[in-house]
């Protein structure tokens, strides 16, 4: 409460899910009674104004409604939830290629003809198709684009979002992704958002992956760290694109700037990109469709998030990753959308976890913490998002719904 002058209650909470259990837990695996709702809940927490915008600031209470410090009520800034919806920490997408041109319908319609990804790739579309896209609109445009993207994206209850470029390819147009990135975090100061190079996410027409790297490491990233472009950097290693050499040269250029590092690992083909991502202390690892039992005991030693995403695992009419078995050897999961033009054009993270809730046989407090305080960790964030208990930043979701498990089962949508 030092040096706070305007706070919020938002109280009767039909459930208030903390996430405090799972917070001092190592490893992913979480059982159902670390959930812990309380019943009829509230938190407190402080307001700032940001460009005139009076949003949340960072949780000051939580606990039970009828247990709110005397000096908290104090202020009109309530609102009763009359034990009709539910709160839990806000969602984070940890994972999305939200600034992007075009779209790919017409592959989307010849992968229904039995077409595969691989296919419509190596005849100049997937990836390059919405490079082409990208590179041809201006800033502005690409900016509008984006921001109406936030707005549905919030509406859905989403707090956090992680965006990577990576549909430029060439400086100029990275570049252009990366700053409308920053106009988007300015725009919606309310939200938290993560900026993300991936310049290795092919290679750019005219070039080697060998050169493309070199240059990542010695021009590029030295730039996009002076000017504060991104938090992280990121490479797609699979077969056809980048392997696990160039990861490791990327991991050390990107840390030797302090910048985080993460991978797109296994996803089309095993390549050992989990077992490099292990060994690079990357934030994350994300896709792991193809993951080996060596993956996964590489993961399970180390500080690395695996971050799985369902969604196209469904658009690429693929195995699911083997969430279970990552979990129980110890690793942390998260669950994200991958929302991209290509391999999963849905950023609807609620129907994406419900996905997961189906296929990946992982309990409540698993599914929960995949997608708030284990996303967190995934974007480098673990000690400060993902949990509503004091200190951490406010950012919430509100649920229609009267449990955790009522709203993914319906996601709120007629409970
Ligand atoms: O995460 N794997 C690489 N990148 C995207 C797909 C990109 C695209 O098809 O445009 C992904 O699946
Ligand atoms: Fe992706």
């Amino acid at each position: 409460m030092r040096g706070v002058k305007t706070w919020a209650v938002l109280k009767g909470a039909a459930r208030l899910y903390t996430n405090e259990r799972m917070v001092e837990r190592a490893g992913g695996r979480f059982n159902l009674s670390d959930l812990a709702p309380i019943e009829d809940g509230a938190i407190v927490y402080s307001l700032r104004k940001v460009r005139g915008k009076e949003i949340p600031g960072e949780i000051l209470w939580s606990g039970e409604t009828k247990k709110i410090p005397k000096k908290f009520l104090k202020t009109r800034k309530q609102r009763d939830l009359k034990q009709k919806a539910c709160l839990i920490p806000g969602l984070i997408d940890a994972h999305t290629h939200l600034v992007f041109a075009g779209d790919r319908s017409d592959e989307f319609i010849a992968r229904m003809g039995g077409v595969t990804y691989d296919e419509l790739a190596k005849k100049g579309g997937g990836i390059q198709a919405s490079v082409r896209a990208t590179r041809a609109v201006t800033e502005s445009e690409l900016f509008r684009i984006a921001k109406r993207r936030v707005t549905v994206i919030a509406a859905l209850g989403v707090r956090g979002i992680e965006m990577k470029s990576g549909y430029g390819l060439d400086r100029a147009t990275e570049f252009k992704q990366l700053r409308v990135m920053k106009r988007i975090e300015e725009t919606f100061p309310e939200f938290y958002f993560r900026r993300t190079y991936m310049g290795a996410h092919a290679v750019p027409p005219g070039s080697s992956a060998d050169a493309w790297i070199n240059e990542i490491c010695t021009e590029i990233l030295p730039e996009i760290k002076a000017r504060d472009l991104a938090h992280d950097v990121d490479i797609f290693v699979d077969d056809g694109y980048f392997d696990v050499s160039h990861a490791t040269k990327l991991a050390e250029a990107a840390q030797r700037l302090g910048l985080g590092f993460r991978m797109h690992a296994d996803e089309l083909g095993n390549t050992g990109a989990a077992e490099a991502a292990a060994k690079n202390s990357a934030l994350s690892a994300d896709h792991l469709l193809k993951i080996s039992r060596a993956g996964i005991a590489a993961l399970a030693g180390s500080i690395t998030v695996a971050t799985l995403l369902p969604g196209t695992a469904y658009f690429l009419r693929e195995p699911h990753a083997p969430a279970r078995d990552l979990l129980d050897a110890g690793v942390r999961v998260a669950i994200a959308s991958d929302f991209n033009p290509g391999s999963c054009p849905s950023f609807d993270l609620p129907m994406i976890l419900q996905m997961a809730a189906v296929n990946y046989r992982m309990n409540s407090a698993e599914l929960l913490a995949s997608v708030t305080l284990s996303a967190a960790q995934a974007m480098g964030m673990k000690d400060t998002l993902g949990a509503l208990i004091p200190g951490r930043r406010a950012l919430f979701t509100e649920i229609n719904a009267l449990s955790f498990e009522g709203w993914l089962y319906t996601l709120g949508r007629w409970s």
